[in-house]
């Protein structure tokens, strides 16, 4: 007669054929993640924190460690093994043309006031030797991912100042044309192309992001905005939060031509967990998010993988990827299926590590280039919410009403005649 411990293991084990295998892969998974954290591409909680809390984290509950109702907070990141996160500064294309500056700073502030409030917990950090400290220290290295090129306002003198502030990608849309962009939605005929990719004052955003060292963003833009910026792009690019074209045909994945350029890029794709992109239906589940990142791992090779929760910037989840703390049951997923040791820590950390490293190269190269201060031409962004100050005819100077510049002239005439 067995005790009754060993009785309900062995019942457990019949039951559960898989379960002992389902438990080692978990354990190797965490012995990996405990060595090499994850970078996680895409995490909307700053925007979470202006909803709930109007970006006040002084609130009492907005203690991130306590927050309940997000898909991120202190200890879920612990779990999950979150070594690196990118943190969306987001703002809606709403506030193209109107506050989307301002609104982006405000995001970009309240990132940097996380690291300062929880400096057990987050590290800023803007470059990869900043990452590997955070690791070092335990800590979440911290970036600042600028959602949607809306939030230039057209502006390159605004990209650079985004760049001093930390802001280390730019997504070039979100899901609205710019003046200089495309979005997605073009390709799903809801929104027509403006300018069938990008436009040639896009195409010089994207050189002055490479001469910053600003990692320019593909995830939300039209197929033709993905193939002008492999094109113009010296250093390679990221998806931050998409998946394959090829497992759930959805217009914000990745199709399998532009992975191909991928490949010869050396760029990466981190894969996004939403439901929606994931199956292109209601429900999915961990091994759903798993094949993505296989077909990415077959068409490209595991250097291009990694992973781009877009947690708190979604609706829907795949069952076992429910928050933040899920990253560890998905790398057991891969362990399962036969990724290497190798390939697995590349997805989490080192292929991003490997392209921010390139995009640093790239800046450093261009030390001695000047910053392009050709502003956009005037015809582009003319508006009713703008002014034109140093445009020709863009405006006088605002000390001088109109009825005192009037008076000056006929001065000016008078005196002449
Ligand atoms: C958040 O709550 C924890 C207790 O769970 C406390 O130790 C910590 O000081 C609080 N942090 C802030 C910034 O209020
Ligand atoms: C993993 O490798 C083992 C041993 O080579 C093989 O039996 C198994 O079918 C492989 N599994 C997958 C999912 O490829
Ligand atoms: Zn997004």
């Amino acid at each position: 007669m067995l005790p009754p411990a060993l009785l309900l293991a062995a019942s457990l084990l019949a039951s559960h054929p898989l379960l002992c295998y389902g438990v080692d892969y978990r354990q190797e998974a965490e012995r990996i993640m405990t060595e090499t954290p994850v970078i996680d591409g895409h995490n909307d909680l700053p925007w979470q924190l202006l909803s709930k809390f109007n970006n006040q984290l002084s609130l009492e509950k907005a203690n991130l460690t306590q927050l309940q109702d997000t898909h991120t907070n202190i200890p879920k990141l612990r779990l999950g093994h979150v070594g690196a996160q990118f943190w969306a500064a987001y703002v809606p294309c709403e506030t193209q043309g109107q506050d989307a500056v301002r609104r982006t700073l405000e995001q970009i502030d309240v990132i940097h006031r996380m690291c300062l409030l929880y400096p057990d917990t987050f590290q800023c950090v803007t470059d990869s030797a900043g990452i590997k400290d955070a690791f070092r220290a335990g800590r979440v290295a911290s970036l600042i991912g600028v959602e949607g090129g809306h939030s230039l306002d057209s502006s390159l003198a605004v990209l650079r100042t985004f760049y001093q502030l930390g802001v280390r990608y730019m997504t070039l849309t979100h899901s609205c044309n710019t003046p200089w962009a495309d979005n997605w939605l073009v390709d799903t005929a809801t929104e027509k192309p403006i300018h069938n990719g990008l436009s040639e004052f896009g195409k010089r955003v994207v050189k002055e992001m490479n001469r910053l060292g600003m990692m320019v963003d593909l995830a939300h833009v039209s197929v033709g905005t993905m193939n002008d910026a492999l094109d113009v792009s010296e250093a390679p690019v990221v998806f931050s939060h998409s998946s394959a074209y090829a497992v759930c045909a959805h217009r914000r994945n990745v199709p399998d031509d532009v992975l191909l350029r991928v490949k010869q890029t050396g760029s990466l794709v981190m894969v996004n967990f939403y439901t929606d992109y994931v199956t292109c239906a209601s429900k999915a589940s961990l091994t759903d998010v798993a094949d993505h990142l296989d077909h990415v791992k077959r068409i490209v090779g595991a250097e291009a993988v990694g992973f781009g929760g877009d947690y708190d910037g979604v609706t829907r989840l795949p069952v076992g990827l429910e928050d933040v703390s899920g990253y560890p049951a998905l790398v057991a997923e891969l362990l399962r299926r036969n990724w290497t040791e190798g390939e697995v820590k590349g997805a989490l950390a080192n292929n991003l590590l490997r392209v921010l490293e390139k995009v640093e190269q790239v800046r450093d190269a261009q030390a001695a280039v000047a910053p392009d201060d050709t502003p956009i031409e005037l015809k582009q962004v003319e508006g009713a919410c703008r002014t034109n100050y140093g445009y020709p005819n863009g405006g006088s100077h605002p000390g001088l009403p109109p009825a005192t510049m009037a008076f000056g002239l006929f001065l000016f005439l008078s005196l002449l005649s």
